[in-house]
């Protein structure tokens, strides 16, 4: 069938620019196609700082990332913020929102943001809901899409999902309340070190049945109020995502399901030791995905970290493990097999945990499961 062609909507507003040059472009050209130079012209050649000069003027500049269906790349439409702007998937939003994002604050708040695919394959990991009532935590949630993704996966049929999602960073939280505005939830803006350590410590109530995440990767300084923060929880740690799983983990009822995409550094070496220990004290690894490169977990935000997805199970009794592999985050070449935990954990040894060799980790049926990450 034929694509209908896009109608430029008659621009009616009041135009409330400030900037001379930026209010008399908006005035003739928002809600139409623009070329990008055009915009910089005005604006500036930076594209966060052409945002930025907008936004404060009243508008958003969409690109192809965010319409990829309208718009070709080096074209610009400028759209009033006051206004609906066209419906984006979340997807859509993610790339816009990271598109944006400075460098600095990318790294500083491990801002990374989970592509929808990726998303989506860490909550079909999850058992049916069975009909029961979820109370599901979401720490640095972000704009929300592993919650998103755990509420349309059709497998978990729940009666009902509450969702605590918690970010610190408070230009994401507008995001965060558009992608959970029809839903049951808290949406807590602050530290969830802070914050969980706290529930630990004075909520009992404030327990989870499900906990998803993608947690922030920085290292937690010795010295650090972090690092104390922590001790008063019994945990002893040396990364904010170890630090996020640890908590998540005694933040969940008995029973509860945990699915993280956290960097493999875990998996070896002294300084996780205490993690690695408390992870196998509070519960059973029940599924391990491994990306084959490390590129691809996060390839568009061009992270060089090897990744693996892990999913836990509070209390029971651990029993043979399912280990995954895929080539990339369209897990279109996925396969799986049941292995033996011994072949995971060599007993009397959490120092080799999870790996027989510094470049490979795990060996499948005798021959070499993952080769050497290229570099
Ligand atoms: C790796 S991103 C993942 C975001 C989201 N979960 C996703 O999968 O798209 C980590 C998120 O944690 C947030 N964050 C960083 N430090 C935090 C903290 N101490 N407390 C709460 N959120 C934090 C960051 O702003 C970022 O949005």
């Amino acid at each position: 069938m034929k694509k209908k062609p896009f109608k430029y909507p008659r621009v009616e507003k009041e135009n409330i620019a400030k900037n001379t040059a930026v209010k008399a472009f908006a005035a003739n050209f928002a809600r139409r196609v623009v070329t990008a130079e055009a915009v910089y012209e005005v604006a500036g050649t930076d594209h966060t700082k052409a945002h930025d000069e907008f936004q404060k003027n009243g508008y958003t500049i969409l690109t192809h990332r965010e319409c990829p269906s309208l718009l070709a790349s080096g074209q610009m439409l400028l759209w009033p913020i006051d206004e609906a702007s066209p419906k984006f998937s979340i997807d859509q939003r993610r790339r816009r929102i990271s598109h944006i994002t400075a460098k600095a604050t990318k790294s500083e708040l491990g801002q990374f943001l989970t592509p929808y695919t990726t998303a989506c394959f860490m909550a079909s990991l999850f058992e049916s809901g069975n009909g029961n009532v979820c109370s599901l935590l979401d720490p640095g949630s972000g704009i929300g899409s592993l919650s998103d993704a755990f509420l349309k996966e059709k497998c978990l049929s729940f009666y009902k999902v509450h969702v605590t999602a918690c970010e610190i960073d408070s230009k994401l939280i507008d995001e965060l309340k558009e992608t959970l505005q029809d839903i049951e939830s808290d949406i807590v803006h602050g530290d969830f070190i802070e914050l969980a350590v706290n529930w630990l410590q004075f909520e009992p109530k404030r327990r989870f049945t499900h906990a998803i995440l993608n947690p922030p990767y920085k290292k937690i300084r010795s010295s650090s109020c972090t690092r104390k923060l922590l001790r008063h929880v019994g945990i002893e740690t040396v990364n904010f995502y170890s630090a996020f799983v640890a908590l998540s983990l005694k933040l969940l009822e008995h029973g509860g399901q945990l699915v993280a995409i956290i960097p493999r550094s875990f998996c070896n070496g002294p300084y996780y030791k205490p993690f690695r220990q408390m992870i196998l004290k509070e519960s059973v690894i029940t599924h391990i995905h491994l990306f084959e490169s490390r590129r691809d977990a996060f390839k568009e935000e061009g992270v060089l970290q090897e990744n693996v997805i892990i999913k836990l199970v509070k209390g029971g009794t651990q029993g043979d493990v399912t280990i995954s592999v895929s080539t990339s985050d369209s897990f279109a070449d996925y396969r799986q097999e049941d292995r033996l935990f011994s072949d995971i954990l060599k007993p009397m040894d959490t120092e080799v945990w999870l790996a027989e060799s510094p470049t490979h980790l795990i060996h499948f049926n005798g021959s070499r499961f993952l080769g050497p990450y290229e570099g």
